[in-house]
């Protein structure tokens, strides 16, 4: 069976009080509408079309990025009315299956129980059972529990809107008979719009067979209107990330103060201390400790080794047993060897620190290739900068550099050479010695402190 899928994402969303689009909001870090296109591609249709119209203009080089197909509706006439806009996206689909920009956490799973419980030629409808039902299309049903149709909100009688059975606006469709029959929606309705909902009604009729699968989780059928629903459904999410976590034998500190934004993977035994926030791809090993208030994006994590708290790793590499923070910034291309030690006030950029070697203290280190068991002392910068381009600090092995000293590149400090405090290393420093640049140390005789003028 070929399955064309068509996201309906041209609504105004008024109620987000927001320039942006609402299918363009984040959760989880992904703007709504990018959820719903992941879910939809891992049901492997053969066509995938958004069908825009309000905030066209940012939701188009998005669909691009995806490699997603858009159909335009202009003006938004109902939900029937977007769908006929993707009647082209449909000629060729055995099935078409109508999903929401702004119902974000529908399970691939559960859209395949959709699609398995539909027989051949029929009808689908994604239902949910809700305590209060206001504002959702109620699902109508006659005395042997046949589907009839569905009826709105706003035309539903007082005795409809007793029903706590929703539509959740999820379809699966045949598509050749939609296609055939979309064009006798009718807009004669509380609010004048060409409803998809009412081909249920015309399915009914035609002699469709009308499955339904009622999902237990509100969530996943849960449309996002205000910002407050934005929030209750990332709160909702994040929850989910956390206990799927403690399930894999990570120890949360609170599993309701953690952000998962991207894909991340923990090992057991490892501990998240509280306000930690993971973006992009994270890969942490077991037995790793992450302290409090860390943000930790795009990088991987090695067996053993902890991060202080307020630390931010960002497209980094840290092999095992490394220390890092508290306070650290580890910006991209840092790569720390196992046991590697990254103190307070330290900044690192492009730079691979080798194994066992030390920075601990206000330092910046960028650019900069360093061997093993070397020492940066307190206040060390690497000058890679110098105005125009960048250039290379190499460091060898077990080198020593004294506190506040400048390497300005490019720069080559020998292995196991030492370089004196508060030295401006312009040269390349040789193995084994000691460098300094700073004048000898010595007292001025008959020397007087200024005083100040009466
Ligand atoms: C719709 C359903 C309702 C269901 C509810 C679930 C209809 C008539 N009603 O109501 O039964 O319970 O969803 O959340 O289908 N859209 C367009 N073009 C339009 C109108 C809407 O693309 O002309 C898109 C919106 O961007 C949105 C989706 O369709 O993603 C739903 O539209 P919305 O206006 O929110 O429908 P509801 O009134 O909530
Ligand atoms: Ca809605």
């Amino acid at each position: 069976m070929s399955l064309s899928i068509v996201i309906l994402a041209a609504g105004k969303g008024t109620r987000m009080k927001s320039a942006q689009a609402k299918v363009m909001h984040s959760l989880a870090g992904r703007p709504l509408l990018q959820h719903v296109i992941d879910t939809a591609k891992q049901l492997t249709p053969t066509q995938l079309t958004v069908v825009v119209g309000n905030g066209a203009a940012q939701v188009l080089p998005f669909l691009e990025g995806n490699q997603v197909d858009a159909a335009m509706q202009t003006e938004q006439l109902g939900t029937g009315h977007a769908v006929m806009q993707a009647k082209a996206a449909m000629i060729e689909a055995d099935q078409v299956l109508v999903l929401y920009g702004d119902v974000p956490l529908t399970q691939a799973l559960t859209l395949q129980a959709l699609s398995d419980c539909v027989a051949e030629g029929g009808v689908g409808i994604l239902t949910t059972k809700l305590a209060d039902p206001t504002g959702y299309g109620r699902i109508v049903r006659d005395l042997g529990g046949q589907v009839k149709c569905i009826i709105e909100q706003k035309d539903a009688d007082p005795e409809t809107l007793l029903i706590d059975e929703v539509n959740s606006g999820i379809m699966l469709l045949p598509s050749q008979w939609l296609l055939s029959s979309l064009d006798k929606l009718g807009n004669n309705n509380a609010q004048g719009e060409y409803y998809l909902t009412d081909m249920i009604a015309l399915a009914v009729t035609d002699g469709l067979a009308i499955d339904t699968v009622c999902c237990d989780d509100a969530a996943e059928v849960a449309g996002v209107n205000t910002r407050l629903q934005l929030a209750e459904l990332e709160r909702h999410y994040q929850r989910a990330q956390a206990d799927a976590l403690m399930t894999a034998g990570v120890t949360l500190a609170d599993p309701t103060r953690i952000d998962v934004r991207g894909e991340l993977t923990i090992g057991s035994d490892s501990t998240v201390d509280v306000n930690v926030i993971f973006e992009g791809k994270v890969s942490i090993a077991s037995n790793v400790e992450i302290g409090a208030n860390c943000i930790l994006k795009d990088c991987e994590i090695g067996e053993g080794s902890v991060i202080l708290p307020n630390s931010m790793i960002d497209s980094s590499v840290i092999c095992e047993n490394v220390n890092i923070g508290p306070f650290a910034r580890l910006r991209p291309g840092t790569v720390l060897a196992d046991k590697a030690k990254i103190g307070n006030f330290v900044e690192t950029k492009n730079a691979n620190i080798g194994l066992g070697s030390k920075v601990n203290h206000l330092s910046y280190i960028g650019d900069t290739d360093m061997g093993q068991g070397v020492n940066i002392g307190a206040g060390t910068i690497t000058c890679n900068y110098d105005g125009a381009n960048k250039h290379r600090t190499v460091i060898g092995d077990n080198a020593f550099i004294g506190s506040d000293t400048q390497l300005v590149a490019p720069v080559t400090v020998g292995a196991g050479a030492t370089i004196g405090a508060g030295t401006t290393l312009r040269k390349d420093a040789v193995d084994g010695q000691l460098t300094l640049t700073k004048s000898v140390q010595r007292s001025v005789e008959g020397w007087v402190r200024p005083v100040k003028k009466k």
